[in-house]
């Protein structure tokens, strides 16, 4: 038998643009996924969502995982702090944490690399389209600076976020493959409009590396909020979202956006923590479920 734990993350600056080959920054956090292997006689995966055999309508990632790695029956079980589609990275978490409980199980001796590799082809096979974000974060753990490269993602390390992170959740399911969809649509017939608003998306990403670096967050905070404006341009905001970003950001939060792939999902807010009550409790009055989190520095473990 052998367990592992792999993070969900937030991002600062860059889901969307990020798929378009842009610079994001994001973060692990310190809500986990669990996952359990054991061989056994037959396979079966066993989550919030059911228990099932190999199935690509309920368990389609955990069971691209299996098949991928070609190793015998396995039971799986799933125990997850991150909801289900709400843009904190819960399918690249149990993802990863699934490939790293296969891998010591089996004894199939993949590093590091080599897991966030073969998750992200996961993710781009069963999303049609994914950046090597999640996946990479995941298993490095840290506030990371990524830029997709042809092959490989380069990326750096950069200081851990070192104050709250206050998670906004709409409660409101999100599909990362059908956002991605729709952006996609937007950018075919408006390349002139969209390809700007790519570009400006990197320049946050760029200008907030050093702000990151000297823990500057009331100036991160203000690049969020621009990047926020940014993401309801592109289409994947909504009235609720915004509800909570506004919310957060009156109850004294240095900047609030959308993170992930938007459209429901999870708003995340910055603050110091002698605010970050504050702001989860005006996310809450505005309707959503508050999270008082902070980043994390382990990946998969
Ligand atoms: C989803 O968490 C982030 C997106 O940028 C998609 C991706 O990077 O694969 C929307």
């Amino acid at each position: 038998m052998a367990t592992c734990t792999a993070p969900g993350k937030i991002y600062l600056f860059g889901e969307h643009a990020v798929v378009y080959g842009k610079r994001a920054i994001a973060s692990a956090i310190n809500l986990r996924t669990t996952v359990t292997v054991a061989e056994s006689d037959q396979t079966t995966i066993a989550s919030s969502l059911g228990t099932t055999g190999i199935d690509y309508i309920v368990h389609p990632y955990i069971s691209r995982c299996i098949e991928s790695l070609s190793v015998p029956a396995v039971s799986i079980k799933i125990d997850s702090e991150i909801p289900v589609g709400s843009g904190l990275g819960s399918s690249a978490a149990a993802v990863i944490a699934t490939l790293g409980a296969l891998n010591h199980e089996f004894e199939l001796g993949m590093d590091k690399t080599a897991l966030a590799r073969s998750g992200h082809a996961i993710e781009r096979e069963v999303q049609g389209a994914a950046s090597p974000t999640d996946t990479f974060v995941s298993t490095m753990g840290g506030t990371v600076v990524i830029t997709p490269g042809a092959s490989q993602p380069v990326s750096a390390k950069l200081r851990l976020i070192d104050c709250n992170i206050v998670i906004g959740d709409t409660q409101e399911f999100s599909s990362t493959k059908e956002l991605v969809g729709n952006v996609r649509i937007l950018h075919e017939r408006y390349p002139a409009v969209m390809n700007p608003i790519f570009d400006t998306i990197d320049s946050l990403a760029e200008i907030g590396v050093p702000s990151i670096e000297k823990g500057d967050y009331r100036s991160v905070g203000e690049l969020m909020n621009i990047d926020h404006g940014l993401l309801d341009a592109i289409g994947v905001g909504s009235a609720k979202l915004s509800r909570l970003v506004y919310a957060a950001r009156g109850a004294g939060a240095y900047g609030a956006k959308i993170t992930g792939a938007g459209g429901g999902g999870c708003t995340v807010a910055l603050a110091d923590g002698a605010a970050a009550a504050a702001v989860a409790s005006a996310i809450e009055d505005a309707g959503g479920r508050a999270t008082i989190t902070e980043a994390s520095e382990a990946g998969v473990l």
